[in-house]
């Protein structure tokens, strides 16, 4: 899962875009934001809640097709997961492919520390070497391991609130980390089709128990907190739309009522039924996806799913330089 950043100058990132956000004509605020320690724990409890199927709708799919991952993928990798988190997934994937190494990336480092001393007492003989970095960077693989066939691992449909074109950014920074023979392991969360309903869709987004309406109000309890805002948290609700035309839920914080407040030193006002658009989660088709492999570096090579086609995951190979005609 997305952890808290732990760069010295967060706070004043966080000023930086709110002022920049908000001074938008559609108001919007970077959804990395949400990764404050309250916004990630409420993260957490989003992942347990009945309407959120993806976390154990991909658990049940790595889960159900160990065996052919593993054949796929074969043994003595090491495995490089972009955003380690708690590192939930992983334990499902090491026991099934046999890696020589794991290598969690994570910009929050005390977390990572942790998780991966945790991971490495249950995997005992297998190396576990946590780089503290920033994935979306650029950023050097731990001496040992370049000599070791590579296996990028990247779930979650993370790669989901990202738009295209910086999702295919991403993708080739992945594919320029892992190097030549590399391949990655992917997880997508799917747009609606036969079996998934655009209702299931904004449901996972809108729980009846009102979570993901707390870690969305949450950045407005943010400002409150680290900006000096004093934003009355009362006037504004929680929305989540899906986006026929753009592929994508989004979310936003709605003004229920003419409102004014003052953050980061400027004052701000919203009209009621104004928005601030906080977060953006594509979701993909199966042809999208291959499309996204291909435009970013790699050659889409198995993916697997869930009965009701709700999400997929997928194994990639580094593009290594075939020509074309
Ligand atoms: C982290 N990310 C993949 C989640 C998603 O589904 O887009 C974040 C989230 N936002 C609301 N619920 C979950």
């Amino acid at each position: 899962m997305p952890q808290p950043l732990a760069v010295a100058d967060e706070t004043g990132a966080f000023a930086a875009a709110v002022l920049a956000g908000l001074a938008q004509p559609q108001k919007v605020i970077p959804a990395r934001f949400f990764y404050d320690h309250a916004g990630s724990q409420l993260f957490e409890a989003i992942t347990a809640l009945p309407e959120y199927y993806p976390t154990r709708t991909e658990i049940g799919i790595l889960a159900a097709n160990a065996g052919a991952i593993a054949d796929a993928v074969g043994p003595g990798r090491a495995v490089i997961e972009f955003g380690s988190g708690s590192s939930t997934k992983t334990p499902l994937l090491l026991r099934a492919i046999a890696p020589a190494a794991y290598v969690p990336v994570d910009i929050s480092a005390e977390f990572l520390f942790q998780s991966a001393a945790a991971l490495g007492a249950d995997f005992p003989g297998l190396a576990v070497l946590p780089v503290a970095a920033d994935f979306t960077t650029a950023f050097r693989l731990p001496a040992g391991v370049t000599a070791l066939p590579r296996l990028g691992f990247f779930p979650g449909s993370t790669i989901g609130n990202l738009a295209p074109p910086a999702a295919v950014d991403l993708l080739r920074g992945f594919a320029a980390t892992l190097g030549a023979g590399s391949a990655l392991v992917i997880g997508f969360d799917l747009a609606p089709g036969p079996g998934k309903s655009a209702a299931v869709l904004e449901a996972a987004y809108d729980d009846a128990q009102g979570v993901t309406a707390a870690f969305n109000l949450n950045l407005l309890h943010r400002i409150n907190r680290e900006l000096g805002g004093d934003i009355r948290i009362e006037d504004f609700a929680h929305r989540a739309l899906w986006n026929a035309d753009l592929g994508r839920i989004e979310m936003h914080l709605v003004a229920t009522c003419d409102t004014d407040f003052t953050a980061a030193g400027e004052t701000f006002l919203l009209v009621a039924g104004e928005t601030i658009h906080t977060e953006n989660s594509y979701k993909w088709t199966l042809p999208e996806t291959r499309l996204l492999a291909r435009a970013s570096g790699w050659v889409p090579a198995d993916a697997w799913s869930d009965g009701g086609g709700r999400f997929s995951v997928q194994l990639w190979r580094r593009e290594d330089g075939r020509m074309e005609p």
